[in-house]
């Protein structure tokens, strides 16, 4: 189905002769060489086409078990954004609560829910979308992913498995960004390992610094890779000296936090009101310039 004329008229494809009933919006016949090319929009398909690329993959979760401290927000702009710098990207939503899909206008819905994610193949190209941005995919969430850590339980390699699933598209895409859901669980592990880096949102208050200390205990523990690990301030509120205090308790010890800080902005919170990422709807605000440096430091972390 056509979505939206703007991306469909870019990516045209020529029929000789026929036109298969799929593709819809008419665009121009012509007569060459006793032939009648007829040329139509294509509508926009998910997970379509190899990337020519040299870089593997480049997998990065926006991750923090504390709740509401802005993953899905930064997850849905740098997947944009990423889109828009002309990298193929996948947006993968892992929360059962589905934001990230809804923000981009696709239904939570996952072919055969958390055992299809878990399995791959054909749950998995079934269930990508496109969405209404060119070079950005979206696999959807599904309320079922509430149960991933159950089925994880029952498999080989429990906490490898999501990695695997998603290696599979590795040729699909340069970046994969992954919305993650506020846990520490196995299906987290998971994300632990199949992550290339893990982009951590930070609200410079006590209750969320201490959050963070303890994710870092945690990968000590487990000897996860903590390099890995970037944060950056979400939600800062400068005038506030708890803000500022916490920032400067944050940066005397621990090295990697980024330097952009995401504002508490009302345009973010409108983010659901639009239904789109801040940078389409309202592109010389603050809050997307803040976004587009975000994803001008990742970017440059990951090419250098
Ligand atoms: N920088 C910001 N300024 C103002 N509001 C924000 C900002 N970032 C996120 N929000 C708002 O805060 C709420 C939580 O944000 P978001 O859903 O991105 O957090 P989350 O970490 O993904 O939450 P969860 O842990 O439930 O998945 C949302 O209503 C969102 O609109
Ligand atoms: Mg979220």
């Amino acid at each position: 189905m056509l979505r939206r004329t703007a991306k469909v008229f870019e990516t045209f494809e020529v029929y000789g002769g026929w036109q298969p009933s799929c593709y819809g919006m008419f665009i121009e016949q012509k007569h060459i060489c006793n032939t009648t090319l007829i040329i139509l929009a294509s509508p926009p398909r998910a997970g379509t086409g190899r990337v020519d690329k040299e870089e593997p993959v480049k997998i990065i979760a926006v991750y923090h078990f504390k709740g509401g401290v802005g993953k899905t927000a930064t997850a849905v702009n740098l997947a944009y954004l990423a889109a828009q710098s002309g990298a193929r990207t996948l947006i993968c939503d892992l929360d059962p609560q589905g934001s990230a899909s809804f923000y981009f206008r696709v239904k939570a819905e996952f072919v055969a829910g958390a055992k299809g994610l878990l399995k791959g193949g054909g749950n998995l190209e079934k269930s990508l979308k496109g969405t209404d941005y060119q070079r950005l995919d979206l696999l959807p969430a599904d309320f079922s992913f509430r149960n991933l850590d159950r089925k994880l339980d029952g498999l080989d390699s429990p906490k490898t498995r999501l990695g695997k699933v998603l290696g599979s598209l590795r040729d699909e895409y340069e970046y994969i960004i992954l919305d993650c859901p506020p846990n520490i669980t196995i299906a987290a592990e998971n994300v632990f390992h199949a992550a290339d880096f893990l982009l951590v949102p930070i609200i410079p208050t006590t209750l969320a610094v201490r959050s963070f200390a303890q994710l870092l205990l945690f990968f000590k523990k487990k000897r996860y890779d903590h390099k890995k690990i970037f944060a950056f301030y979400s939600m800062v509120e400068s005038r506030k000296l708890l803000h500022r205090e916490s920032m400067a308790f944050v940066e005397s010890r621990f090295k990697r936090v980024l330097h952009t800080r995401i504002p508490y902005a009302a345009e973010i919170e409108r983010m659901g009101m639009h239904r789109q990422p801040v940078p389409a709807f309202s592109p010389n605000s603050p809050a997307a310039a803040a976004y587009r440096s975000l994803w001008e430091e990742v970017e440059k972390i990951i090419k250098t």
